[in-house]
Formats: C-alpha cells, structure tokens, sequence
C-alpha cells in the first residue's frame, strides 16, 4: 500500500523567529529559506508580512526565491493583513495564505474583546476574501485545544464552505496530551461539515514537552499536516520540531505504517547546524536527533556493543540525518577545489558567499589547527555569506590580563573609511575588548546574553561565540568564530554591531522612502 504523505509546513521562519533571541536579518531568513528549499519541506511559512516593513520584505524575498514548497504569510482576519499578504507573496510560485483568529473563550473575552459570533463572521469574511486573490488558503483556530469543540466544528465548517483547504488544529499554549489532541482530530474530522475535503493540520507547542507526541497522536487520528520549526525553536518552550517527527515516522514506519513525508533526511543536521550558527541558539547537547550526544556512547557497556553491531543502541543511522560518521574532512594542504567539493557533498549552500574570503579563512584555520571538521565548514560559510558592506571590522586586538592587574584591551577598527585605535579596561578580558570595541563605535548597547562553545572537539578546536546585544529597542545576535575566543568574542561582537548598523540604514531608507518603520 502506497504511504500517504504528511506535509511538513516549516514555521522557523515565523513562529520560530518569535522566539526570544531568534530574530534574524532578511539574508539570515534567505539563508534558511534556501536549506528549507534543500529539505524539501512541503509549506514554509515565511512570516507575518503585516507585522512590520521587515517581515513584509523578508516573506517577499522567500517568496521569490523557492521553487517548490507553498509559501504562507500569516494574517489576522482584518483586510489590510490580507491585503499585505497578498502582495508578499505574489511571485511566489505557489502562493498562499494563513489566516487566523483566537477561538477559546478565554482569548475572545480577554484578547479579542469578540463575542463567538463575531469571531466566525470575521473568519468566514477574511477567508471569501483571501479566496477571491489566492487558491491556497489555510485558516487556524488560534488556542483549538482550549477551545468548545462544538465551536470548533461550526466556525471549521464555515471556513471550509468559505474556501479553505487546509485547516489547523493549534495547541497554542502546549495543554494538551496525546490521546486527547489526537481525539480531537478523530472527533472533528467526523463531524465538521465538509471535513473529508479538507486537509487537517497540527500545530503543537511545547510547554510540557508533548509537542512532538501531540503531533504523532494527531497523524494517527487522521492529521495529513504537521507545523514544526527546526531545532523546535518557538515562543517559550518552543514548537514541534520537525527532525524529530520526521524522524519518528521514518524510524518508525513499522507503527507509523500508512503515512510518510518528503524530507530529504539527509539535510537535517546541515539545517540544525546552520539555524543555531543563525540565531546562535545553540542545540541543547542531549536533543533527540540532531544533539552532539544524540549518536555518542559514552557508558563502556554501550561502546561494546556498537563495536560489535551498531544496531545494539543505535535505532538510526547518523548518515540517514546527514551527519558523516567520518567528519574529518579537510587539512592545511586541501585546495580550493577539495574546499568547494566538500560543501557540494555536505549540502552546504555558498550561494551569495564572498568564496575567496570563505576560502582564505579556510586555509588561515587549517594552518592553526590540524584537522578542519564539517562543523567549521559551515561556521565560516555562514559567517562569511553576507549581506551588506559591513559598517565596522576588526583590524586589530591587544588583550592583556594577569591575576595582579585589570584586564585591558586595545582595539583597532576600520569603521566606515576610517582607521581608529582605542583601548578600555573590563571586568575580564572579553568585557575590557567589548568595551574598547564599543568606544570606538561610540554606542552604548547592553549585552544580552553571551555564549562560548567548542564548534568541535579537542584543544585545538575552534571557539563559537554567538552574542546578543540591544540598542532602542532592537536586539540582534552576532556571531564569531577562532581558535581563540577572546577574539571569537570580539569578531562577535563587531559581527553584532554591524547588524545594528544595518538595520538602522534600513529603518532610515524606509523613512525616506515614507513607509512607515516596524
Ligand atoms: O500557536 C498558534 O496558535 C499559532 C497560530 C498563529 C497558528 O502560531
Ligand atoms: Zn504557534
């Protein structure tokens, strides 16, 4: 028997992105758009394109960019969100919308301010509306789990009869449990009006951790869609995450007998790595699927084992989710051509990477470090694909401390046209550079959070810092990377600040233009 497919709608781009510290830049969305594209996930909703100007350009540019999956805005059941949906995603090759509105009592009275009537009269109206523009419209119960379910069958029922062809079950504040969410499946596929036509959609939250098991229960009672996000990020706990459905189905296909999806399994981990090297979220150590522990064995007992057959504690195979189980790849005498080969065969996309900048890097870390691991390939493609001439750029750091005297730096940056040398001192070493750094930019932002990790193993590996800092009201994440994280941090840093930069040179060109500003 032929398996029926479960869509994977990718939200990364939009419910991912509400998550604190997630906020990427239009190239960073472009980015993981391209690697969606890879995966080959069926839907990405590409963001809320009335929310802000950035969000209206950034699902415009996804929109243009990808060939095959459905590309969503998601709007509010008022006319201008559609409208600016529409105009999104208008070259999209296959456009669509997502409307929503908030069903639960608790969110029409305290939220909305609407009574039940109100909210159906705007669903059915903002879908006729949106159909008349846009075949594919899908249309979401914001809160569903929390919601009347005799509501629930009127109001999906309308919107069907209206024209929406997907629609979505949200569990928005992660209170449901498996057998629960997956009869409500059951329950309204049976009863909603028009239910048979009409491709029922799961949207899972992870408050009490149940979001993938939410998810899998829904398939088995009848969902065909489940919304997820790479990693899981998502507001608060976060969302499904989609390697771990996508996995759980193909691992289980024995359970999972009659369903499953597209994805080309192999670009998950590449897609792990390259959102947490994004955002810098990085992925917790012990995460299902694409964690750094999730194929170690550690305990003697499990290493014998593998040794003797891998099958003992390994349910999947690290190749099947594109992690080589031969990462050591290049050294200090590979070639430009080696280099690009081994992107090619990591999935990795240089589209819109300055190669000779990437390529120098490559050969400056081979030169200090022995071994150069996949891992390092993709911190310094993603570091070096970029965006808009920099404002700021390190030229030059002196750092000083001792367990007698107060930690100092000297920073040289070229900033705009001009060379200017500063020093500060700190609380450490990273705060007296950080400090220094933000001299001479003559900005005073606040540091939001800061982390250091090994991109790889052993003492030569590099150091990935990844920092947010915010300025009037905006934050952003920078990114670096070295051998030594003194100077990660400041490359961090600086990589922070030119994303302020960039944003203010944005805000200021939409003034100019007379768009209203985010
Ligand atoms: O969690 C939620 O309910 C949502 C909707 C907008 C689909 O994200
Ligand atoms: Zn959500």
């Amino acid at each position: 028997m032929e398996r029926e497919i479960v869509q994977i709608f990718d939200t990364t781009l939009r419910d991912g992105e509400q998550s604190p510290g997630a906020t990427m830049n239009i190239e960073e969305k472009v980015m993981v758009a391209r690697q969606l594209e890879k995966l080959n996930v069926d839907v990405v909703e590409a963001g809320f394109a009335a929310s802000s100007e950035g969000d209206f350009e950034s699902v415009r540019r996804v929109a243009e960019l990808m060939p095959t999956p459905i590309v969503l805005s998601l709007s509010r059941t008022k006319e201008d969100d559609i409208r600016r949906s529409i105009q999104a995603v208008e070259r999209a090759k296959n456009p669509g919308i997502h409307i929503f509105i908030a069903t639960s009592d608790i969110h029409l009275k305290h939220k909305l301010m609407m009574s039940r009537q109100e909210a159906l009269d705007a669903s059915v109206w903002a879908v006729s509306y949106a159909k008349k523009y846009l075949d594919y419209v899908e249309f979401s119960a914001e809160d569903a789990s929390r919601t009347d379910p005799d509501y629930l069958v009127e109001i999906f029922g309308e919107v069907i009869k209206a024209g929406a062809v997907t629609v979505n079950v949200p569990d928005t504040t992660g209170y449901a449990v498996p057998e629960q969410y997956g009869q409500l499946f059951t329950f309204l596929r049976d009863t909603v009006p028009g239910g048979e036509t009409v491709k029922w959609s799961a949207h899972c939250h992870n408050d009490l951790g149940l979001a993938v098991a939410n998810s899998l229960s829904a398939i088995q009672h009848g969902a065909r869609q489940v919304e997820c996000t790479i990693n899981g990020i998502g507001e608060r706990a976060g969302n499904t995450s989609m390697e771990e459905v996508v996995m759980a189905l193909k691992t289980r296909g024995d359970v999972f007998q009659d369903v499953t999806t597209r994805v080309v399994t192999e670009q998950i981990y590449p897609s792990s790595q390259l959102l947490s090297q994004i955002t810098g979220i990085t992925v917790p150590l012990n995460k299902p699927v694409v964690g750094a522990n999730a194929f170690a064995h550690e305990a003697g007992i499990h290493q014998d084992g593998v040794l003797k057959n891998k099958l003992t504690y390994e349910i999947m195979q690290p190749q099947t989710i594109g992690l080589a189980s031969n990462k050591l790849v290049l050294g200090k005498h590979s070639g430009r051509h080696a280099f690009v080969d081994r992107l090619q065969t990591l999935g990795i996309d240089y589209t819109g990477t300055d190669m000779n900048k990437a390529f120098a890097r490559f050969k400056a870390l081979a030169d200090k470090k022995k071994n150069v691991y996949d891992e390092d390939l993709i911190a310094i493609v993603t570091e070096e694909t970029v965006r808009l001439p920099d404002q700021y750029e390190l030229l030059y750091l002196n750092v000083t401390s001792s367990s007698m005297a107060v930690p100092h730096a000297t920073v040289k940056m070229k900033v705009g046209e001009d060379e200017i040398v500063d020093s500060a001192a700190g609380d450490g070493m990273v705060d007296a550079c950080f400090k220094a750094v933000t001299k001479i930019a003559g900005l005073d932002p606040q540091l939001e959070r800061y982390t250091v990790k090994a991109i790889t193993g052993g003492a030569d590996a590099q150091g990935e810092v990844s920092c947010m800092i915010r300025e009037n009201g905006t934050s952003v994440n920078g990114q670096g990377s070295h051998t030594d994280i003194i100077m990660a941090s400041a490359l961090a840093f600086v990589n922070a600040l030119n994303k302020l930069a960039h944003r203010e040179r944005y805000y200021q060109s939409q003034t100019a233009a007379g768009r209203e500003g985010p």
